[in-house]
């Protein structure tokens, strides 16, 4: 027979050995006016509950803590805010202590010239070299209209045919960045690249470690592959005496008066940071606009009546231009609905680069911040039926200017490429509902955490309109 002592002991050890590592770990981060909340295991500290149960954990979290409460994920302590007062206090406060906070993983794949790793003037002089190249006014003066002829190409053989429309905008957003950044429609290059980013984008959110085989790994050879691509680019630009109409030449030649020329090094750290901001945020959103659509005819009729308005008050070769973007008031409102119920950026992160202040509690220097957006959008005192896709209520336009909107983050580190991704969306669905009926087939999941996707492609059968 087995003893009673031996019986006791395998399970009562391991039981006092977890009980001990949870409680050193409490006690090490341990520090005296802190939010409440829980730090997990040592290293891996909640990491696996915040992935695994996503918006769930932090309801259980906020139940039991409130709207600021520390944990430690990602490698990293953290404090997670739900209050949508103080998120907005967090990103408008920058100078205060409160800088750009990602993942180590994130910051060695984009590389140390990253928009969100620098500061200061430098800062100032990348956003404002994006936003020249791609903000309002150059969309006006005529990007709208190179999106319409792109899609005009790109959009005119589905009919007849089931299509993933998961990797069809993906494939097609690959595509419009290339000739964006590079001013060339290369598929073989598109495609190379495509392949990379899938590697890159799952490299960004892994565990950094530096192994073959790991995610970390996976995303640092495609970001070698990226880099060379650019790199080879770059040089032909350089030996072409004539200045081209692409993102890489702008910003090549770019000079703000304020900062020394951008070396080659930084315009290759900004373009891999358009190509990877842009990528899932516009693709994803297409994709889910899509689904919602579908599901929801009323607001399909509606999407429809305003395209064809447009359309038919143009003749067909006449390309879209920013007057008919500003008619487009339902097409927005399908997209910013869109965005909120489907939300591809749950949140931003922020770094404390000194003890902290906020609502009371010290949050420690070093410690992250994770200003969380999802829970807003799911407010039902913000929006009445929270769970239902209603683009009607983006018809009230002081819903998108209310201080707690905050998908496109805010502050001097709002979204520099919002109207660009909302202008690229709102021309594939000018051609896609006055082109095509189509209808979901099969199984199609939609993951929502912790990133927005069809794990097994959302298929679709098309047919002309
Ligand atoms: C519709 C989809 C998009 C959404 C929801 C979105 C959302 C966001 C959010 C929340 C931030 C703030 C990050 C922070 O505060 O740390 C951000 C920043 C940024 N976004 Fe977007 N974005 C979208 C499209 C795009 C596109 C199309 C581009 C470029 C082609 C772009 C480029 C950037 C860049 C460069 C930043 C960093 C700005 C800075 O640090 O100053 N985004 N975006």
């Amino acid at each position: 027979m087995v003893d009673l002592e031996v019986v006791l002991g395998l399970v009562l050890g391991p039981l006092i050995i977890c009980y001990g590592l949870l409680k050193w770990n409490e006690v090490r981060y341990k520090k005296k006016g802190m939010p409440p909340g829980t730090m997990g295991w040592p290293l891996f500290g909640e990491t696996t509950e915040f992935l695994t149960q996503g918006h769930d954990f932090m309801k259980k979290q906020k139940a039991r803590y409130g709207n600021l409460f520390k944990t430690h994920m990602l490698g990293s302590p953290t404090v997670i805010c739900l209050d949508p007062e103080l998120n907005k206090y967090i990103l408008m406060n920058e100078w205060k202590g409160l800088v750009p906070g990602y993942p180590k993983s994130m910051q060695d794949l984009m590389g140390k010239w990253n928009i969100s790793r620098v500061r200061g003037s430098l800062h100032k002089s990348m956003r404002s070299a994006m936003l020249g190249r791609m903000g309002p006014n150059m969309i006006k003066d005529g990007l709208i209209s190179e999106f319409d002829e792109f899609l005009r190409t790109h959009l005119g053989s589905w009919s007849g045919k089931v299509i993933d429309i998961q990797e069809k905008t993906e494939e097609l957003w690959v595509l419009s960045t290339l000739k964006q950044i590079v001013g060339i429609e290369n598929d073989v290059i598109a495609q190379e690249l495509k392949s990379e980013l899938t590697n890159f984008v799952s490299g960004t959110l892994s565990l950094p470690i530096y192994f073959p085989g790991t995610n970390y790994y996976r995303g640092f050879q495609a970001r070698r592959k990226i880099v060379s691509i650019l790199e080879k680019l770059i040089k032909e630009k350089k030996a072409s005496p004539s200045s081209q109409n692409c993102m890489l030449d702008y910003l090549l030649r770019y000079d703000d008066d304020t900062e020394a020329k951008f070396s080659d090094e930084q315009v290759i750290d900004l373009a891999v940071t358009t190509v990877y901001s842009g990528f899932e945020t516009v693709s994803t959103t297409t994709m889910m606009a899509i689904k919602y659509l579908y599901e929801h005819p009323r607001a399909l009729e509606e999407i429809r009546n305003e395209q064809f308005g447009i359309r038919n008050r143009k003749s067909p070769e006449d390309m879209l231009d920013w007057n008919d973007y500003k008619y487009m008031n339902f097409t927005r409102a399908v997209i910013l609905e869109t965005l909120r119920l489907a939300t591809v950026i749950n949140g931003v992160l922020r770094q404390a680069t000194k003890d902290i202040e906020l609502k009371g509690y010290i949050i420690p220097k070093g410690w992250r911040i994770y200003v969380y957006i999802r829970e807003i959008n799911y407010d039902p005192s913000m929006y009445p039926e929270p769970l239902e896709f209603n683009p009607w209520r983006w018809l009230d336009e002081n819903l998108e200017s209310h201080q707690h909107f905050l998908v496109f983050g805010g502050g001097g580190r709002l979204c520099p490429g919002k109207e660009l991704g909302m202008v690229e969306i709102a021309t594939f669905l000018h051609h896609f509902v006055t082109k095509y009926r189509w209808e979901e087939v099969g199984d199609n999941k939609i993951q929502k955490f912790p990133r927005v996707e069809a794990p097994n492609g959302l298929h679709i059968r098309v047919w002309d309109y």
